[in-house]
């Protein structure tokens, strides 16, 4: 008997403890939902359960049981006893966390039933940004814990970043130790425009693989030992852990630690991004990717690849000497050529690699996995092309995005990506909805699964991530194992249970009980005069849009302001929105909703002027009082600011002087 199958045999007596205290419960209150179920006569007491008289009975490998899925299971609850059936241990792994959600739902009793169930798709997974904001090994383990309760099968491990090297490797211990710890103030404010990296010395006696943050310094790194910890305590659980070597961009500290892998072997205002043609920079990913490659058994490995700053490479010699010589046009194509290379040597070294969907800039490597976070397009490209993808479309699976009304949430990126709306993500009809006719069955093969990612830039602590965390996590990953229809009611009533069975083990959820949902302003129509109205927009730069239609749609914008459905970006300087209601009638009310974020630069408008017409061509100012703006910068506000007026009009003309990136607009309402 091998270390895994004692591992489920102690799960399994486990269960024998935690059932006495439980209530009856089917397959019904599982999450990820099960394939599918049927319940028989009878409920089961698993008190009965002995060493001498097992009443758990597993068969693994039985000839008998023909799904070769890996991890498929069934599951048969009888009177008398409990027996799993799967072609391997992962099955029956499953089949237990199956098991154990039911005993914890229950009253001591499980219902009879027979459960079939098998993965949808072999990666189901989430992601770790432990470089803007470090993640102690324990809260790391804590949430393998969570993973493997639902069945999750992959962590990615996002290990470096402008913010910190956060392994210490062999090839090169000094870039983790002096990139990976800086100013606490700063670190907090990441988002600030006064934010600058500026590493600072390993406080004395830092312990590897904690959280250091004592107000003034903040960071950390893992040591290969605790890469190694992390790495077991994920296998036990079935779940791999994909690690993540940002290349060629996001490597502000790196370039702290190695200033010779700039391009001209010299700083840049543009300093994020290495020389993509220096041979030193290849030997440098090459021994790091080497060492990487031999700790973590992964079938894959992540190289980033994402928002380099390519122009930089456009001043550098070597770089320009290169394109000229092989005839590569743009900085994008010289990109595909350092991954291209970098997916050579990681082949040779019996991996694959995966890069976010900005690798198709330039012409995708041969074999590259892509992982789409801008949306779906660049996922729907890759199968196109029939490349592998992972779907992590930022629209639905980006963790850092808020997850109830911003006004009472810590602060978070100004999206807002509720349960629900995580829940409603499906990868096969995303992508179906794109490719159109070009879709396929047979395309469908190349999802390999879908992934939430949670970047920490505003996470500072753990219970803080888990919060961002928990229970969003659950609908990634009853999407990425169940076929099973889709019902929320349930989904979410077993993610409340289940929260509750997470916060036992430490884990802090964010509470669903006091989720306010989406704002109430916005769910239902306004009264109005702007029903056939058009409304223009005149942007700083001059470009006109004829007819923004949700600014007269009688829908106030909801929390998320990247619905482009509801709002729309002004953008900085001077702009214009015109209102033609279509005939001169008697006006009451003019006003216009805006929200401003200043984490993004968004901000409300400095001056605003309002003025009407009859014939479009003579415009009378109506006074506004700008007083009622709200002076205190929040992360986030919604507000209406708008004036009563008499009088008969046709055209409202609306004129704003937008600071920064401007506001996001959502409605003028005319009445
Ligand atoms: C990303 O969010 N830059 C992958
Ligand atoms: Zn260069």
């Amino acid at each position: 008997m091998n270390k895994h199958f004692l591992n489920l045999l102690a799960l399994g007596a486990a269960l024998t403890v935690s059932v006495s205290l439980a209530a009856q419960a089917g397959p019904d209150v599982v999450i990820p939902a099960v394939s599918s179920y049927t319940l028989t006569p009878g409920t089961f007491t698993p008190g009965e359960i002995s060493r001498d008289n097992p009443a758990l009975n597993f068969r693994i490998g039985d000839r008998k049981f023909r799904d070769t899925t890996p991890g498929a299971y069934t599951l048969s609850i009888k009177p008398k006893g409990i027996t799993i059936r799967a072609a391997d241990e992962r099955g029956a792994f499953y089949a237990l966390q199956t098991l154990r959600q039911m005993c914890d739902a229950g009253n001591g009793v499980l219902s009879c039933c027979e459960v079939t169930d098998r993965p949808r798709y072999p990666y189901r997974g989430l992601m770790f940004d432990v470089v803007r904001h470090f993640r102690s090994k324990e809260a790391v383990l804590r949430q393998l814990d969570a993973m493997a309760m639902v069945k999750m099968s992959r962590m990615h491990f996002h290990l470096t970043d402008n913010e910190g090297f956060r392994i210490r490797l062999d090839c090169c211990p000094d870039v983790a130790r002096k990139t990976a710890f800086g100013d606490a103030r700063s670190f907090h404010d990441i988002l600030s425009t006064t934010y600058a990296y500026t590493p600072v010395e390993e406080p004395e006696g830092y312990v590897t693989g904690t959280y250091y943050d004592d107000g003034k310094i903040c960071g950390g790194y893992y040591s290969k030992d605790d890469i190694r910890e992390i790495l077991a305590y994920a296998a036990e659980r079935h779940i791999e852990i994909i690690p993540e070597i940002e290349m060629p961009g996001h490597n502000l500290a790196l370039l702290k630690a190695r200033p010779e892998l700039f391009c001209n072997g010299k700083k840049h205002p543009q300093k994020n991004v290495v020389c993509v043609t220096r041979e030193e920079t290849y030997a440098f990913f090459e021994a790091v990717l080497k060492e990487v490659a031999e700790l973590f058994p992964s079938e894959y490995i992540h190289i980033g690849g994402d928002e380099a700053k390519k122009d930089n490479w456009k001043a550098c010699d070597l770089c320009r000497e290169t394109m000229a010589k092989e005839g590569l046009t743009s900085v994008d194509q010289l990109q595909s050529r350092f991954i291209r290379r970098i997916e050579k040597s990681l082949n040779a070294m019996g991996k694959k690699l995966i890069g976010w969907d900005e690798i198709l800039e330039g012409g995708l490597s041969e074999n590259a996995t892509v992982m789409s976070w801008r949306g779906s397009t660049g996922g729907a490209k890759s199968i196109e092309m029939e490349h592998d993808v992972i779907m992590t479309p930022n629209t639905y699976y980006y963790f850092d995005y808020c997850q109830d009304a911003p006004y009472k949430e810590p602060r978070a990126f100004n999206a807002c990506l509720p349960l629900q709306h995580v829940y409603s993500y499906d990868p096969e009809k995303d992508i179906a909805g794109i490719l159109g006719a070009a879709y396929t069955p047979e395309l469908a093969k190349h999802i390999l699964g879908v992934q939430a990612n949670l970047w920490t830039e505003c996470v500072i602590t753990d219970p803080h991530f888990e919060y961002m965390l928990w229970p969003r996590a659950f609908a990634v990953a009853e999407t990425g194992w169940s076929e099973a229809p889709k019902d929320y009611d349930r989904f979410r009533r077993n993610s409340e249970r289940l929260c509750g069975r997470l916060r036992e083990m430490g884990i802090n959820c964010f509470d669903l009980s006091a989720e306010v949902g989406e704002r109430k302003a916005a769910l239902q129509e306004i009264p109005r005069l702007t029903r056939d109205a058009k409304v223009s927009f005149r942007f700083s730069d001059g470009r006109i849009r004829d007819h923004i239609p949700q600014l007269a749609d009688g829908h106030l914008g909801g929390w998320s302001t990247r619905d482009t459905t509801q709002w729309i970006s002004s953008g900085s300087g001077k702009v214009q929105m015109t209102v033609d209601l279509g005939k001169v009638q008697p006006l009451h009310y003019i006003g216009v909703e805006m929200a401003e974020y200043p984490l993004r630069k968004r901000f409300f408008p400095l001056n605003m002027q309002i003025e009407v017409s009859r014939d479009g061509v003579a415009f009378t100012p109506v006074d506004i009082d700008m007083t009622r703006w709200p002076e205190d910068r929040k992360d986030f506000q919604i507000v209406t600011v708008g004036t009563t007026v008499s009088g008969e009009a046709r055209y409202v003309r609306i004129r704003m002087d937008m600071i920064r990136s401007g506001a996001h607009i959502s409605e003028v309402i005319v009445n």
